[in-house]
């Protein structure tokens, strides 16, 4: 059931878990995503980035599909269909493509300007019934072009963003995308603890949630955090397994070859992955 991911959050925020934000990037992602949230009765958001969307065709395609999908395969669980790290013009893209929610991400513009485009994305949104999700403080490493330095948000800051309507609010603090680096410093649950103390009810976003530990995750949980997103750690199961299909010459054994054969093992993987996120963030039976 494709719905804005307004409700979802705030019953995740007010529950004490988090709903799992998973990336998509074809068919077998999306169709995984799906089956699993539906199998753990759980809500899911699908995350989409401009790369992705790119990559897919548009974001009339990924829309389509994904609307199509969720009927098809008789998805009751609460789905979003979310833009992830959005340019003013991919928010404007997806709105019209029927995206059920956006993220507008200003950080690396002054905060004047951040504050001036996103008011105006909040009114467009919400006039529309979308969600959307905006940022202070920017998330490090690189995902998909998108290239953040990493400093911690200002929780000041955060509050006047929160205070524009945002449905919910990523800060960095001090997250990063992709593999985190053996001397990481961990996250800033000091500036977490910060962030959350001024914008009151508001749910917090957690990017770049590939690798972090288990028990920063529940701490940043209790702290606010009711949305994590979860990208490379899909791609890295999904190489995996596929990897080890094609070592074990299972590609060349009868018509092992064949695409829904040899993307299989990949896709059961990301299924397997993305279960083990859900009872991880405490979703499982929120539907
Ligand atoms: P990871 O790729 O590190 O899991 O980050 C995902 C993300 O934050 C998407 O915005």
């Amino acid at each position: 059931m494709l719905v804005s991911a307004t409700e979802m959050l705030k019953k995740a925020r007010d529950g004490k878990y988090a709903v799992g934000q998973f990336n998509i990037n074809n068919l077998e992602w999306t169709k995984a995503i799906l089956l699993t949230a539906q199998e753990c009765n759980s809500p899911v958001i699908l995350g989409v980035s401009e790369g992705a969307g790119k990559y897919m065709t548009g974001f009339e395609t990924v829309a389509a599909m994904v609307a199509a999908m969720d009927k098809s395969l008789g998805i009751t669980v609460p789905v979003a269909l979310h833009l992830d790290h959005g340019s003013y013009e991919g928010c404007y893209k997806c709105i019209k493509a029927g995206f059920t929610s956006i993220m507008f991400d200003g950080s690396h513009f002054p905060i004047e300007e951040n504050v001036a485009k996103t008011t105006e994305l909040v009114n467009v949104a919400h006039n529309l019934g979308l969600s959307i999700e905006a940022e202070v403080g920017s998330i490090g490493g690189e995902e998909d072009g998108v290239v953040g330095a990493g400093e911690c948000a200002d929780p000041n800051e955060c509050k006047m963003i929160a205070d524009l309507g945002v449905d919910f609010l990523a800060a960095g603090i001090g997250n990063i995308h992709g593999k985190y680096p053996e001397n990481w410093a961990g996250l800033s649950f000091e500036t977490l603890a910060a962030v959350n103390e001024k914008v009151g009810e508001m749910p917090l976003v957690l990017h770049g949630g590939t690798g972090i530990p288990d028990d920063m995750i529940k701490k940043a949980i209790s702290l606010g955090v009711a949305k994590i997103n979860v990208n490379t750690e899909c791609q890295l199961s999904f190489q995996e397994a596929t990897r080890e299909y094609i070592e074990a010459g299972k590609d060349q054994q009868g018509k092992g070859f064949d695409p829904r054969k040899l993307l299989n093992p990949g896709f059961e993987a990301i299924k397997a992955k993305v279960k083990e996120k859900m009872e991880l963030f405490g979703s499982v039976d929120k539907a």
